[in-house]
């Protein structure tokens, strides 16, 4: 036997057994005429202790050991007189009877603690030593309880766990597919999917009318910490169901894992906000509503002034920033810089402060205290705050304000890791204009039905109606980043190839792409409805990260490498003959 109890295992009940323990060594100290081994695995560290009065062969083997040594040892329990309170076994230790290597280890390349002292692109060569940590090792587990409690809770629910294919059918709507290339079909090629968006639908046809599936989904776009070109989600559908049934369905679920695996109730409904008032009010699609500094318009209030910045705008709008008004000029400068990034866009920032020395901003040319006092009001601003003006287009400065709300939470320390407010955000607009290829695009997917009230416009042959037909799709956001995603689905064969008309597909390409699931819904399609779930980044969330990749055993870095294996690679040329390709590069 190679191990009696594991290295997290032991306390002070266990005083006076002998025991046997395996794990790698994580640490020597050498005090004297002792020498103190902490022995890891999984479990936790345990301290072992090699006396003046321990074996000879004991005192030489540990004499010559290194860090990551995997060891077997044997030998009493005993109290210790230095107890270590910050760890569950810091009571006890082993006196060492019996020590052997049972393999040797070259150093590592990095320190295997909770703070490495190793790189990025250095642990992620080394990914199975970094995997030996235990903010990592606590990232997997935290992940390996959510998929037991989702598995356990739809289950409970009479959800169905169905796996669907990999190796399908290009219909590249939204991200770029990844592609497999056929040997037995020269020159056709299989594509990974991006969700198992049609197949689901099929199984509502097929009448499992309760889905679920923790799945691997494949989307070759641009990588950001939350974004992986692998990832997994908890892909759900059902039929017979309308909008809110979905909600309460899936409430339960999320209300399910915060209870079960951070041990939180959620006694309230989740909050609902519209698309409108989530863009209006927030700037974003995914509002984080742990903290208030919700956008305000201005646009009427500012005009007039002879200030033709605000003249000229279509959309003026700000933030108050509470407590934010001692802030000092050099802070605003890098503020207006801040909002000047490609990435925010914005051409310039207004400020005023509300300091006890009256109204002050960088626009006192224009306006008059008083005016300047009207904009407060309408910010809600007290003594003490800031407020931040941008201008410009609508949706971007909508958006750029939205930005500039996360980034002053973040500097104020509004967003706590520890605090989760979950929100509900529908009636997304179901299509997208894009002035480049100069067509519609779906905003979540072709196969999302629009509002029923929007039919008619659905319909028109005008495309400015058609722009405004809502989607019955909705979002699950949680603390500022987008869980889920989903909608009650088109079940009409006939609306369905509306939609693939609006997309800009002749019949024959909708036919080619899709045709599958046109026909499928003329042999009795019911109802039905279904929400994917982001699991990585909700384990990331759950364990207080923005980023997935500590969440996911082997990932991709940001260029869709894996460092490890050195992925992707050239394959050798018996391997292109076979499949009649050839390199290009
Ligand atoms: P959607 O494309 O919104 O919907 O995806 C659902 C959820 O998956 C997560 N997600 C990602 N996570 C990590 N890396 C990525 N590259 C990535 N892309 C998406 C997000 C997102 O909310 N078939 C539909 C769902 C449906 O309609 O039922 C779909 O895939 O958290």
């Amino acid at each position: 036997m190679y191990r009696t109890h594991t290295c997290g295992e032991l306390r002070l009940q266990h005083k006076g057994q002998q025991v046997t323990l395996a794990g790698w060594v994580q640490r020597v100290r050498k005090l004297g005429g002792m020498t103190f081994i902490d022995l890891r695995d999984r479990y936790g560290v345990t301290q072992l202790a090699v006396t003046e009065d321990s074996p000879d062969t004991v005192k030489q083997t540990a004499g010559a050991l290194g860090r990551e040594f995997v060891i077997q040892v044997a030998g009493a329990v005993i109290e210790r007189s230095n107890k270590n309170p910050k760890i569950p076994t810091g009571e006890v230790e082993i006196t060492v009877a019996r020590l052997d290597v049972l393999n040797a280890a070259d150093t590592p390349p990095f320190t295997i603690e909770d703070e490495s002292d190793g790189g990025e692109e250095l642990r992620a060569r080394f990914r199975y030593l970094d995997l030996r940590r235990a903010p990592l090792q606590n990232a997997l587990k935290l992940r390996h309880r959510m998929a037991q409690e989702v598995r356990s809770y739809l289950d409970s629910q009479r959800f169905l766990e169905i796996e669907t294919p990999f190796l399908i059918k290009s219909t590249p709507e939204g991200a770029r597919d990844f592609v497999v290339p056929s040997r037995m079909n020269p020159g056709e090629f299989y594509a990974l999917p991006q969700s198992p968006q049609t197949f689901k639908q099929l199984l509502m046809v097929a009448g499992y009318d309760r889905y679920f599936q923790i799945v691997r989904c494949f989307r070759d776009e641009d990588l950001r910490a939350d974004r992986q070109p692998e990832f997994t989600q908890i892909d759900c559908e059902m039929a017979f169901v309308e909008r809110e049934d979905i909600l309460q369905a899936f409430e339960g679920l999320a209300k399910h894992l915060f209870r079960s695996v951070l041990g939180r109730e959620f006694t309230q409904p989740f909050p609902r906000m519209s698309y409108a008032d989530a863009i209006r009010q927030y700037g974003s699609d995914k509002p984080d509503i742990r903290f208030d500094m919700r956008l305000h318009e201005l646009t009427g209030l500012v005009k007039g002034k002879n200030f033709a910045v605000f003249d000229t705008a279509e959309y003026v709008g700000g933030i108050c920033v509470p407590g934010a008004g001692g802030y000092t000029r050099k802070q605003l400068d890098e503020l207006s810089e801040w909002v000047k990034r490609p990435q925010i866009g914005a051409r310039g920032l207004v400020y005023i402060r509300l300091a006890e020395d009256g109204i002050k901003s960088s626009v006192d040319k224009f306006y008059t205290p008083e005016a300047l006092q009207q904009i407060a009001a309408t910010l809600n601003a007290s003594q003490g705050d800031l407020m931040l003006l941008l201008s410009g287009n609508r949706k971007k400065t909508q958006e750029a304000l939205g930005t500039l709300r996360i980034e002053m939470g973040n500097r104020l320390g509004l967003r706590k890791n520890d605090e989760f407010a979950p929100l509900w955000v529908y009636d997304f607009p179901l299509l997208e204009w894009d002035e480049e290829t100069q067509r519609f695009y779906a905003m979540h997917h072709p196969f999302t039905s629009p509002k029923p009230e929007d039919l008619q416009k659905f319909y028109s042959a005008d495309k400015a109606d058609v722009a405004q037909v809502n989607a019955n799709a909705y979002d699950f956001v949680l603390n500022g980043t987008e869980i889920g995603g989903g909608s009650i689905r088109i079940h009409d064969a006939n609306v369905q190839q509306r939609m693939f008309e609006i997309l800009g597909f002749s019949k024959e390409e909708a036919e080619y792409k899709f045709g599958f699931i046109i026909h499928a819904f003329r042999y009795g399609a019911p109802p039905h409805g279904g929400i994917a779930f982001g699991f990585d980044r909700w384990c990331a969330l759950f364990g207080g990260q923005e980023t997935i990749r500590d969440y996911i055993a082997f990932p991709k870095n940001n260029a869709g490498r894996d460092v490890m294996l050195n992925a992707p690679a050239k394959i050798d040329d018996i391997q292109l003959k076979e499949l009649q390709l050839t390199a290009s590069i």
